[in-house]
Parts: C-alpha cells; structure tokens; sequence
C-alpha cells in the first residue's frame, strides 16, 4: 500500500467514524447539528436589546452551540465579553473548539449537558433547538436575573410570553425568532 492509499483509508475511516458519532449523539439529543442559517441568525442576533452595550462585559451563552457559527458572531458582536457554548455532540463540539480557538479569545466550549449547568449568571441566552428542549430549559431559564434576554430560534417558551416575534420567510423556510427579557427569578 502506498502512502496515498493509506492517506485515503486514514480520512475514509475517519469519516465513517465522524458520521457514526454524529448519527449516535442524534439520536440521544433528539435534534440535528444543524445551524443557524444566516440571515436567521443576523436577525437574531439584531434582536439583542440596545441596553447591551457592545462593549459592555457580559456573560453570553449558546445552549447547544452546534459548530460555533453563532459563537463566532456573538464574540464579534460583543468582543469584551465572555462567549460561551455547551455542546454534548462530538463533532460539532470539536470543530466548534478549534474555530474558537483561531478566531477569538472570548470563546469558550464545553462538551457538556447544558441541562446540568447553572445558567443564572448569563446575561444573554441564545438558543436553537427542540419543543422538548424548550419544556426542559424553561425551570434554567427561570434562574435568571431581571433585565436578562433569552433568544430563540423556531421555538418558543412554553407558557412563556415572548417580548417580541420575529418571522422571517425565504428560501421556502418560514421561520420564528422569540425574544425575551427577563424580570427576574421565578419562584
Ligand atoms: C440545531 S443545533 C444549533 C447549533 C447552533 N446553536 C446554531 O444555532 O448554529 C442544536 C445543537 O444542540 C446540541 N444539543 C442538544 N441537546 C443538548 C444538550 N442537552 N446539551 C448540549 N448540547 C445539546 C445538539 O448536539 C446540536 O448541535
């Protein structure tokens, strides 16, 4: 076997091996890694309330931060802050670590269970995930201080009242952003 051929099954393997983590890690969150689709994204990310100053120092969040893309943007948008991702996907969680590794300092990314974090000192929450996730995050959400934002991709809080709903259409993909601002810890 040359070296070329051993390079060839080397990256095959790999491949195959990324494709059955990724399919297994599927399965045990119940959503793909799918991301953030720009224009979904810069939309979102538009909604953060102007009493965020953008180079104030905040604790921001990404709960399941897929493959860093809102990460990156975040730490761009608010580079004296703390950006912060927890992310149980192998994959995703690797490649989301390298690129913050190169593109900023303020990123930092847990491969972890964001269900078992204390999120109560975040100032901003950001989110793309799953109704069931929602009903789960709701009790962490409700730690929150007065004053916080939590936004979501596609799905809502359930029996949360959303300050503002964005829907966004094209590309045959209607979508919803929901925002929050926070009044303090609930009981
Ligand atoms: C739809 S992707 C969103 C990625 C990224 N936030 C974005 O908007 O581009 C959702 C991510 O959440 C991760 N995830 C789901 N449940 C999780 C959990 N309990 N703890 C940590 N990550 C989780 C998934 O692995 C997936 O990568």
């Amino acid at each position: 076997m040359s070296i070329f051929e051993l390079i060839y099954v080397v990256l095959l393997l790999v491949i195959m091996i990324s494709v059955l983590i990724s399919f297994h890690a599927e399965r045990k969150t119940k959503v793909v890694p799918a991301p953030t689709l720009r224009h979904v994204r810069n939309r979102a990310l538009s909604l953060i309330p102007d009493t965020f100053d953008r180079n104030g120092s905040y604790k921001i969040i990404d709960l399941g931060s897929g493959w860093g893309g809102v990460l990156i943007a975040l730490s761009n948008l608010f580079p004296n802050s703390e950006v912060v991702g927890y992310e149980i996907s192998p994959c995703p969680f690797i490649l989301s670590k390298i690129r913050g590794w190169m593109r900023s300092k303020n990123i930092t990314v847990y491969s972890t269970n964001f269900l078992n974090q204390n999120i109560s000192d975040a100032d901003i929450v950001f989110c793309y995930l799953s109704p069931n996730h929602m009903k789960q995050l709701a009790p962490l959400f409700s730690t929150l201080g007065a004053g916080k934002c939590i936004i979501s991709c596609a799905f809502p809080i359930p029996e949360w009242v959303a300050d503002s709903e964005d829907r966004l259409s094209r590309y045959f993909c209607n979508t919803s952003i929901y925002c929050y601002k926070t009044s303090g810890p609930k009981p």
